[in-house]
């Protein structure tokens, strides 16, 4: 038997981390009572069954996949009630319904789900995937964006500066039918998972605004506006996911996670908000001040911003991370960059962020298969013994472990001889708390998903 044959059918065992039976039953005991006294806002959630591929051809749907055993699934449900209420109270076209992998299997083979729960919301049966914060404001911002149009179109300048006002990030089309406004809506239907996008026509600008050439794609954002130049900055798909944060931001694990796909290096100070130095200001400060000041050379290659508490790190680097610190993370290999003296100064950071580019500052950490090893079993550690459980995985860890020899052994040449199955093991394990992030999308199930797009 082959590696990826004995880790599909480990797959199949399941597991939920950090269950303690106390927990699991105040939470049993919790969740009935709340599904009582608000008996009527249930009737917003419908309990699905694997007929629902019939129902998502031609309405829309919101979908929690969830499983009985999973402890965070319990106590996720009435932030799902209060959603399928608030949905129904905006007189919203989407449907919100949940499903009991554990019992309809073929849907969770179906639609790629390897973690509970997994939320999609399904537009003319195509997913979109929600991967941000469990709450229910966040969960509704996206439906609202995602089942309405992908473009939405600014019909006049009061309204133009209203959405400007109530968006940190704004990306406009400006001018009449182009070949780049169907790229740009192409791009917009799949990026709008991420954000949302708009058009207007150019008589709407604020005078301020002279653009050199109309057609354009425009960002609005740091109190300026940039336009998109096919030449110089590729794809637009690529632009748009470079560019659609702030140059200097707030990073939590949710940030971090949804910037996985923008191909940028991340730079942060760290500092313990509780605890505040004058150190960790100064970091901030400088790392804003490159943020801003050298912006042209520098976030092409680095998003910059800044993190509270060492949590996600602790767990990236295997290691207790000294606060305050500036780290530089490789989202795309699980690597990152430690300064290797104090940075006293904008030209130190400068310095060390050139050694990283040019390759003369070392890459820590990695992704290769002993750091992905070393890294599961930390995780699976802190998981068990301190980190409270926000996901649940269809995979066992002690299985997983043993499979994970096997497939050491049976792998004789690394490398390209790694599967879907395998990066599973990667994705679903690399980063800490991972677990905490929401349902683990693997970018093999990403493509299936543009895939499905496509042949529509
Ligand atoms: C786009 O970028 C190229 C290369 O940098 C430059 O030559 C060209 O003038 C730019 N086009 C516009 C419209 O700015
Ligand atoms: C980050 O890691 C990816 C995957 O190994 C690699 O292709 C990329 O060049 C790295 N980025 C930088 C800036 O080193
Ligand atoms: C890389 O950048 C660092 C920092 O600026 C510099 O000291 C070093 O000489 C550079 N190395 C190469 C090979 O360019
Ligand atoms: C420290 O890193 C810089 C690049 O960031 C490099 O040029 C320098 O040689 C390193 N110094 C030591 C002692 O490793």
């Amino acid at each position: 038997m082959n590696a990826p044959a004995v880790l599909r059918l480990l797959s199949a065992s399941t597991f939920c981390a950090g269950t303690r039976m106390a927990t699991l039953r105040s939470a049993l005991v919790c969740t009935a009572a709340v599904l009582l006294c608000f008996a009527p806002v249930s009737a917003q959630v419908e309990e699905l069954d694997s007929d629902f591929k019939d129902l998502i051809k031609d309405e829309l749907w919101l979908v929690e996949f969830y499983a009985p055993w999973c402890e965070y699934c319990l106590t996720f449900e009435p932030i799902w009630y209060e959603v399928g209420a608030e949905l129904k109270s905006l007189g919203s076209p989407v449907n919100v319904g949940k499903i009991d992998g554990s019992v309809h299997k073929s849907v969770v083979s179906e639609f790629g789900i390897h973690g509970y729960p997994t939320i999609k919301l399904f537009k003319a049966g195509v997913p979109f995937n929600y991967n941000g914060p469990r709450t229910k404001d966040d969960i509704v911002e996206f439906v609202n964006r995602v089942s309405g149009p992908a473009v939405r179109t600014l019909p006049s300048q009061q309204l133009f500066q209203h959405v400007m006002s109530r968006n940190d990030i704004l990306f406009v089309y400006i001018g009449k039918a182009s070949p780049l406004k169907e790229n740009y809506m192409k791009m917009a239907s799949e990026m709008i998972v991420h954000i949302s996008f708009f058009a207007a026509s150019e008589d709407i600008l604020p005078k301020a605004v002279v653009l050199h050439e109309i057609p354009s794609v425009v960002v609005f954002k740091d109190g300026t506006f940039f336009t998109y130049n096919e030449t110089q900055d590729g794809e637009l798909s690529a632009w748009v996911n470079r560019e659609r944060f702030l140059s200097f931001i707030k990073l939590d694990k949710f940030t971090l996670y949804s910037m996985g796909d923008t191909g940028k290096l991340v730079a942060m100070a760290v500092e313990d908000d509780k605890n505040p130095t004058k150190e960790g200001i100064q970091y901030k400060a400088m790392l804003e001040k490159v943020a801003t000041e050298h912006k042209k050379i520098y976030s092409k290659d680095f998003q910059f911003g800044h993190m509270n508490e060492n949590g996600y790190l602790n767990g990236f680097i295997m290691g207790e991370l000294e606060l305050p610190h500036i780290v530089v993370l490789n989202l795309s290999n699980d690597g990152y960059y430690l300064p290797n003296k104090t940075l006293k100064s904008t030209d130190d950071l400068l310095e060390f962020l050139n050694g990283v580019l040019n390759g003369s500052n070392q890459l820590l950490g990695g992704n290769g298969f002993i750091q992905r090893l070393q890294r599961f079993v930390y995780d699976a550690k802190t998981t068990v013994t301190k980190a409270p459980l926000a996901s649940c995985f269809l995979i066992s860890v002690p299985l997983v472990i043993i499979g994970m020899v096997i497939y050491a052994c049976c792998t004789a040449v690394p490398g390209n001889s790694e599967d879907d199955h395998v990066s599973l093991l990667g994705q679903g394990f690399t980063s800490p708390n991972k677990d905490d992030t929401p349902g683990v999308t693997l970018p093999a199930q990403q493509e299936k998903n543009l895939e499905a797009k496509k042949e529509d």
